[in-house]
């Protein structure tokens, strides 16, 4: 009859065994499958790996492509916003009061009067294209360039009518 303490050493024992087996298949598959990887070694491999999955671009830099990514926003896939809403997605940021960075705040007669004066036609391309004027930057649509034409248009209306 074994004693407990016996017993005790005896299952312990297996389970240590049991351990070390399944670690030794770690080991053993890890070295393999390390091993399979085809071209580990391989510079330009590595290269594409570890490549990064986007680019910094500034706006003024020829290669920025505003153009492709206006075309490719140009259909979205949701329905289209208001005036307002665009104004408290987009526009609020910098025309809400104080006005960020010289931007013309929503309702405030002053500031808009000689900027309806250049015609609806001229605010509706420096808002499209961005607008450096006299007192600060604007980027293109407001830097939501994934909004249509239409529903920046809609925007400028609300701007306009807050004046009205
Ligand atoms: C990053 C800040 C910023 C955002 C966001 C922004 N604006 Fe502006 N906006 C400006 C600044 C600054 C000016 C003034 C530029 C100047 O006259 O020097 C301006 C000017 C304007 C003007 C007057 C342009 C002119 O010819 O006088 C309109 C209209 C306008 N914004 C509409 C919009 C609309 C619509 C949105 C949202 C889709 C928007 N802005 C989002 C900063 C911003």
């Amino acid at each position: 009859m074994p004693t407990h303490e016996q017993k005790f050493f005896d299952g312990f024992m297996l389970l240590l065994g049991v351990l070390i087996g399944a670690l030794a298949g770690i080991v053993l598959f890890a070295d393999w499958f390390g091993s399979a990887q085809v071209g580990v070694s391989d510079g330009a491999l590595i290269d594409d790996r570890i490549r990064p999955i986007g680019q910094v671009v500034l706006f003024g830099d020829p290669d920025i492509g505003v153009e492709s990514i206006v075309a490719a926003a140009a259909e979205p896939d949701r329905a289209p916003l208001s005036g307002s809403q665009v104004y408290d997605e987009s526009c609020y940021l910098c025309h809400a009061a104080p006005g960020i960075g010289g931007a013309p705040v929503l309702g405030d007669m002053d500031a808009w009067t000689p900027r309806i004066a250049q015609g609806t036609a001229l605010l509706h391309d420096h808002v499209l294209d961005g607008y450096q004027g006299d007192t600060g930057f604007m980027p293109p649509k407001g830097g939501r360039l994934d909004l249509t034409d239409e529903e920046v248009f809609k925007a400028i209306d609300f701007f306009l009518e807050a004046v009205e």
